[in-house]
C-alpha cells in the first residue's frame, strides 16, 4: 500500500528533510583531502541529535544483515552505497556519496550527494553531472497521474544516452512513515507502467550510477555495495512530495 500523507504528516516530514539537507550541506563543506569517513560521521551525527532528532540509518536492519554500525553512508569510488564510515581517509582525486537519512517525531527524510574531494578525473565528473541531473529528470515526472516507472524511464534514458549504467539492484523507494515504504521505485524501467502517482506521496528517488557495467556485489561487511567491475560509481537522492499535481523538493535548505 503506498501511504498519502496528511497535512500535519507532511509537517513532520519537512522538518526531518530540512535537517538532512542541512547536514549534506555541513558535510559537502567539511569534504576534503585528509578527513576520514569516521570524521564526517561524527559531525552528522552530533548535528542531527543537536537538533532533536535521530540518524535513521544506524541500528537499521535489512536481509539478515547485521544493525547499520553508521549514523550515514559514506561510499568511495567504485563503492555504489550503504559504505560504512571509518578510518579512510579521503584523497585527491575521490569520489564520495554521503546518503542520510533523519527521523524526528517518528517521520522520516533521507536524501544524498556525491561530492570530489579535490580534483577528480573527467569520467569521474561527467559520470557525477549525469547522476545528478537525471534525479531531477526524475523528479520532474513525480506529478498526481504519472505512474513510477515515467520517473524510472526519464532516470534510465538520460544515462543511457551518456553511456554509464544504471545501477538495478537498489531502487528509490517510499519515505516519511517508514524509511522505506512502498513503492519501490527502480531507476530503469518502462513508460506508462507501475503504480499510479497521487498527491500526498513522499518518495525518496535515487539513481545510482557506475561509470562501466551495471553489476554490483555485496562487500564483506555485507552492507557495502561495490560496482563489481571496479568502476567509479555516483548516487544522488531527494526525498519529494508530490504537491497540488507538481513535484516539491523537500530536502533543500
Ligand atoms: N538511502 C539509502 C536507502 O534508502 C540508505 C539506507 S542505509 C541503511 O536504502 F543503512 F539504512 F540501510
Ligand atoms: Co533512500
Amino acid at each position: 500500500m503506498i501511504l498519502i500523507k496528511s497535512k500535519k504528516e507532511i509537517d513532520y516530514i519537512r522538518e526531518s528533510c530540512k535537517i538532512v539537507a542541512e547536514t549534506l550541506q555541513l558535510l559537502k563543506a567539511k569534504v576534503r583531502a585528509g578527513i576520514t569517513t569516521l570524521e564526517l560521521d561524527r559531525i552528522a551525527e552530533d548535528y542531527i541529535l543537536s537538533n532533536n532528532a535521530k540518524p535513521a540509518f544506524k541500528g537499521y536492519s535489512q536481509g539478515g544483515a547485521p544493525g547499520y554500525p553508521g549514523s550515514i553512508c559514506t561510499s568511495v569510488n567504485e563503492e555504489v552505497v550503504h559504505g560504512i564510515p571509518g578510518y579512510r581517509v579521503l584523497k585527491d582525486g575521490d569520489l564520495i556519496s554521503i546518503d542520510i537519512g533523519v527521523v524526528k517525531d517518528g517521520y522520516f527524510g533521507d536524501a544524498a550527494l556525491s561530492v570530489a574531494v579535490g580534483e577528480v578525473d573527467d569520467e569521474k565528473k561527467r559520470l557525477m553531472e549525469v547522476t545528478e541531473r537525471s534525479l531531477y529528470l526524475g523528479i520532474e515526472q513525480a506529478i498526481e497521474g504519472n505512474r513510477v516507472h515515467d520517473i524510472s524511464f526519464a532516470v534510465q534514458q538520460y544515462v543511457e544516452a551518456n553511456g554509464f549504467s544504471i545501477v538495478r539492484d537498489l531502487c528509490g523507494h517510499g519515505v516519511g512513515k517508514y524509511l522505506h515504504e512502498e513503492p519501490s521505485i527502480p531507476n530503469f524501467g518502462k513508460k506508462g507502467t507501475g503504480p499510479k502517482l497521487k498527491n500526498g506521496m513522499t518518495l525518496a528517488i535515487e539513481p545510482m550510477v557506475n561509470a562501466g557495467k551495471y553489476e554490483v556485489i555485496t562487500a564483506d561487511d555485507k552492507w557495502t555495495i561495490l560496482a563489481a567491475d571496479g568502476s567509479a560509481s555516483a548516487h544522488f537522492e531527494h526525498t519529494i512530495l508530490i504537491n497540488k499535481n507538481k513535484p516539491e523538493i523537500l530536502t533543500i535548505c
